[in-house]
């Protein structure tokens, strides 16, 4: 099966193209610092040798200067041990460790705004993604994730429906990732061929747009490229009949088709007898899982041994927004 397949990526062999998403474990906040508790910790080191090609760490503050409610951060180097902790677990077991950058607490769906941040800010918020990335690296992680998607800050400066700046930052679709690329040639400074830089982008209005906004982050020197859901928060697409996917993985899918970096799709593909559909059909370099690892931690293994694992019941609501502890799936193991 192609899923089981490795892959290379400058230097960086991937053993196979099962990816856990970044998830932000609510139920276990960081300490007011933004260091990863003990009980986050222990959530990270159970899933570290579970199978996994690569697993992206929650989105991870690169700021303290913003209220951060309990996220993890990367602004400091207190933050590089617990990290380092996870990268060598995940190491101990062959799977590869990003960590999702994110600037944190700017959302579009909040009604929050991008276009009132001084071009001296945008260079403070760009020096901070690039220490950020420089610890993660030091702390023995093979790459990182920008966190552009989800109608969040990145998200929010690439594109055209709140991105309304008239200064360099705006404008044309060069403009608006202008940030984005600064970041990138910032961490090309000292990344070398075992660091990767990935970027998860957001939808747009339309797949024209996506393909053009995907080519241009390709342009702009990122390596990686993870595709969900964005602004729009909601948007209509025609997907044929035939796929047997929704929308967020037909936009990855169809991307796919037009860069030349490597693509990962997500949402809702819950198996990886599913996932290998997709690389099989050549519709993806990786499929990723969220909510089946936080269902059954060993959802991968159990998956590749046949063994029975517990589903993931895709719940209205998942719980893991609150408090895993009540997830149906996780007291089904109890
Ligand atoms: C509890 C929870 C927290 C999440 N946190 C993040 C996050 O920190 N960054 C991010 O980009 N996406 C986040 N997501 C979205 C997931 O990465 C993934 O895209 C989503 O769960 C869909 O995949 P799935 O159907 O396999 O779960 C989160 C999802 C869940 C359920
Ligand atoms: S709470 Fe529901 S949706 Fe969330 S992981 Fe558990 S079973 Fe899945």
């Amino acid at each position: 099966m192609k899923i089981f397949e490795s892959i290379q990526i400058k230097n960086i062999e991937f053993k196979n193209r099962i990816v856990m998403a970044p998830m932000v474990n609510f139920g276990l906040p960081a300490s007011p610092k933004g260091i990863i508790s003990d009980g986050l910790l222990h959530h990270y080191l159970q899933r570290a040798d579970a199978g996994i090609g690569l697993m992206i760490l929650q989105s991870t503050s690169v700021t303290s200067s913003k209220n951060i409610d309990g996220r993890i951060g990367m602004y400091s180097d207190e933050h590089i041990v617990n990290i380092q902790k996870i990268a060598e677990a995940c190491h101990k077991g062959g799977t590869k460790f990003f960590v999702q950058l994110a600037y944190p607490s700017i959302g579009y769906s909040r009604g929050d705004t991008i276009n009132n941040f001084t071009e001296a800010d945008l260079e403070k918020i760009t020096d901070k993604f690039i220490s950020a990335a420089e610890r993660c690296k030091g702390a023995g992680c093979d790459g990182i994730e920008l966190h552009g998607a989800h109608s969040f800050f990145l998200n929010m400066m690439a594109s055209p429906l709140s991105n309304k700046r008239t200064d360099k930052y705006g404008g044309d679709i060069n403009g608006r990732l202008l940030l984005v690329k600064n970041i990138i040639e910032g961490i090309k400074n000292f990344s070398n061929n075992n660091f990767i830089v990935s970027y998860r982008m957001g939808w747009n209005d339309n797949l024209d747009i996506d393909v053009q906004t995907a080519q241009a982050l390709a342009a702009a020197g990122v390596e990686m490229l993870h595709v969900s859901s964005g602004i729009p928060v909601n948007r209509e697409l025609r997907i044929p009949n035939e796929f047997m996917f929704n929308d967020i993985v037909y936009t990855g899918s169809e991307i796919k088709k037009h860069v030349s970096i490597p693509v990962i799709v997500v949402n809702n593909i819950r198996t990886l007898h599913r996932g290998n559909i997709l690389l099989e059909d050549n519709l993806c370099d990786f499929a990723a899982y969220g909510r089946p690892f936080l269902a059954d931690g060993s959802f991968a293994l159990k998956s590749m041994k046949n063994y029975d694992y517990e589903p993931c019941f895709n719940c209205k609501e998942c719980q893991w927004f609150v408090n895993g502890e009540n997830c149906p799936a996780v007291k089904q193991m109890i």
